[in-house]
This record gives structure tokens, sequence and C-alpha cells, in this order.
């Protein structure tokens, strides 16, 4: 008889990077449980914390108006409404309109909407490209490019972070493959990258279009609502948003939702529309999320004291964390993330002493995502924090840091609730 493994024996004899720390990990720092309204002040395993994890950006998760319509339309019209995928029978006038106004404000000629911004920018990568073409993209580009990169099946290359030089090689040598497959090459970034809070060089690449022959796809997660003048993301930060051919976002930060949408021109949107096999093969967007999209995008236009809150908040504490001495690399918007120095053991004491005993929440990040030896605490500021909310949080850093230098967490025992 043949011999074959057990998917369910080979999985569980290697649970993944991440998974092959969960029995120390979970319900603390994988999995935490988070309870109350989402605000700055949450419960976390019974004690109020001081929470800097969520991507809540301009606070609309408890905005009155938008918890007033996600109410009224979940009333109205239930979660099923309207039932089928949008090809079949899962069209509505509501769709339509928050396409055709997330297209307006992100100066396009039209958007679609997506289900979940991960499966949206996979099936997009998908629906671009065939074998013949070629995909320029940067070495930190979120999950879902990476993983919609494994659906194409043409070559790839890959570029030094943010690193334009990089970019216009790997540019050459896509030109020069494309030259020779008859296919077309698509240059994808992001427009703020969510790790470090360095913004995407847009405008650059942008420039590159008059040496070399290409489309350009960012994915602007973490740009759109907090960058440029009007919020209308990265593209806009760096004037360069008619130079970006899809221009992707996630309602699951600044818009607090969950949905997603890539906007472009009317004929590629209608190519999409008939070729996007996440929005065709599943259920349209249930209508509370479209009406909640609506109002949301709304406020984040009609509110621009929103976005001011924001780098009210943002600029005080990346201030307040450089003339304390931190390292906050080189961050162009919100997201803060503080470098340290130190073994995964000690990371997660540290972060144990933080939530403990002095009431910080803020995610960590170690080896193996990052290389070993270097913490990342990262900090998401929100409009909905306070001044004081940032200076406690800097005394703690200033706290715990020389505890981390002085190897203390090395031994240290945590005083868990
Ligand atoms: C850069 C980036 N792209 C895409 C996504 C996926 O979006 P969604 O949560 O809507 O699936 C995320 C995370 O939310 C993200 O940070």
């Amino acid at each position: 008889m043949i011999i074959v493994a057990d998917i369910f024996e080979k999985v569980l004899k290697n649970m993944g990077s991440i998974g092959q720390f969960s029995k120390e990990a979970h319900g603390y720092f994988a999995f935490p449980k988070l309870t109350g309204e989402i605000a700055p002040h949450m419960t976390f395993r019974g004690k109020t914390v001081l929470n800097w994890s969520l991507n809540n950006y301009l606070g609309l998760a408890n905005h009155p108006e938008v918890r007033k319509i996600d109410g009224e339309s979940a009333v109205k019209y239930g979660l099923a409404t309207p039932m089928g995928a949008r090809m079949m029978s899962g069209n509505s006038d509501q769709h339509e309109l928050l396409e055709a106004q997330l297209a307006e404000f992100v100066g396009k000629e039209d958007s679609i909407l997506l289900n979940f911004g991960y499966q949206g920018v996979l099936s997009i990568i998908d629906a671009m490209l065939d074998r013949k073409d070629v995909v320029v993209y940067d070495e930190q580009c979120h999950a879902c490019i990476i993983d919609g990169l494994r659906l194409h099946i043409g070559k790839r290359f890959v570029y030094k972070h943010n690193d334009i030089e990089s970019c216009e090689k790997q540019l050459q040598r896509a030109t020069k493959l494309a030259g020779e497959t008859g296919g077309g090459i698509l240059v994808i970034t992001e427009g703020v990258f969510g790790m470090s809070g360095v913004v995407g060089c847009l405008k650059e690449i942008v420039a590159l279009k008059e040496k070399y022959n290409f489309r350009l796809l960012v994915d602007d997660a973490h740009g759109f609502g907090t960058m440029g003048k009007t919020g209308a993301g990265a593209g806009e930060h760096t004037n360069s948003q008619d130079g970006i051919d899809l221009y992707f976002s996630t309602f699951a930060k600044s818009m607090a939702s969950i949905g997603a949408f890539v906007a472009t021109s009317k004929e590629i949107c209608n190519y999409l529309r008939y070729n996007l096999r996440s929005q065709i093969f599943a259920k349209s967007l249930p209508m509370p999320l479209v009406e909640g999209a609506l109002v949301r995008l709304n406020l984040l236009k009609t509110q621009p004291q929103l976005r001011e809150n924001l780098w009210k908040i943002v600029n005080a504490l990346q201030s307040g964390f450089k003339e304390r001495g931190f390292n906050i690399g080189i961050t162009q918007s919100p997201v803060t993330p503080v470098f340290m120095q130190g073994g995964v053991g000690e990371a997660t004491q540290m972060v144990v002493d933080l939530r403990e005993n002095y009431g910080i929440f803020c995610s960590v990040v170690t080896y193996p995502v990052v290389p070993k030896g270097v913490i990342i605490l990262r900090i998401i500021p929100t409009a909905m924090h306070t001044l004081e909310d940032v200076e406690r949080t800097l005394n703690a850093f200033s706290a715990v840091a020389p505890k981390l230098k002085a190897g203390e967490y090395e031994d240290f025992v945590p005083q868990m609730a």
C-alpha cells in the first residue's frame, strides 16, 4: 500500500511562524479581547486600558451619526439585503451611489465596491494580469498583495522598500521581459506602509511613466481619510493621484467598517465589474454596510476637524517620542512605530508591564515578523485620543524603556490580573 501523509498530522507538526507561539500568546498577545465601546479607553481582562491598537483613525466607529445609520439600516433591511452577488440579484441604487461618491472623492471616473479589502486586492491582481504580464512591487507590500501575486502565473520582480532606484532597475528588467512575452507591466505599492508609517514614493514612481510603460496599483488602506488636504489619501498628499491607475482602499480603517473599493477609469471599472471573481462569485455587500459607508464618507468629507484632531494627536505623540530620545523611524503618517532592541521574551514581558502596570495597550511586533533583536511597539493614534492620553503614554514608555535596556525584563515576573 502506498503511504500517504495525513494532512492534519502535517499541519499540527508545524503550526506556522506565529501559530507556534499560540500556547503562550493566545488571549493575551494574540486574540486579546478588548471590550466596551470602541474608544481610547477600553477594557482588557477586567481592567481599563488606554488603547492605541485600533485603526479607528477618525474616531468614526462611535460617531453618533454612524451608530444611528448602522442601527436604522440594519432594522430596515436586515443583513441579507440585497441577496445574491451584484451581477445576479444583489445590486442596488445605494451600492451604485456609494461607488459614484467614492470615485468622485478620490478623483477617478468610477469605482467598484469590494466585500473585503484583502479578497478585493487578490482579485484585482488576478483580473488584471495574465501569464504574459510582469509585476514590479515593493518588498514590504501587505499580505493581500503578496497573496494576490501567488495567483499570478507570470513573472514578478520585487524592489527594495520604497527605493526608487531599485524600482527603476526592476522596471528595466520587467520592460525587457514584457517586450519578449508581449505582456504589460503592473507596478504595485502602498500609499502608507502600515508597519512603518512611511508614505510610498508615489510621485517618483509616477514620474517613471515618462520612461516606461506601466500601470500603477496603490493600496492606500492607511492613507485614505488620514492623508491629503481633503483626506482623499496618499495620492492627494503626494500630488500623484492622477498617475495612480488603480486606487484601492478599505473601509476597515478610517471608515471604521467592513468593505473596500477600487477606483479607476470607467472602462476598466466596467471590465472589473464583469471579471472580478471575488465579487462575481460572492454575495453583495449588505445594505447596512453600504448605507453606513455613505454616511461615513460624508462625515469624512465634511468634518475636517476629525482629521485635524487626529493630526494634533499624531504630532504631539511623535514629537514627544522624538524629544524623549525614542526611535520612531521615518514615519510620515499617523502610524507610529517605536523601535526598541531586545529578544522576543523581553518584548512580551515589557508589553505585560505596559498593560498591567501602566494600563497602556498597544500591539507588539517581534521576530519572526521583524529581524531578531528588533522590537516594534506599534501605536495608532486616533482623533478620539487626548493630549493627556499622549502624556500618559510617553511617561509609560519613558518608564519601561530603561528597564528593557537594563535587562530587567529578562527575568521579570509578570503581574497579570
Ligand atoms: C495595507 C492593507 N491592505 C489591505 C488590507 C485588507 O483590508 P480588509 O480588512 O478590508 O480585508 C489591510 C488590512 O485591513 C491593509 O492594512
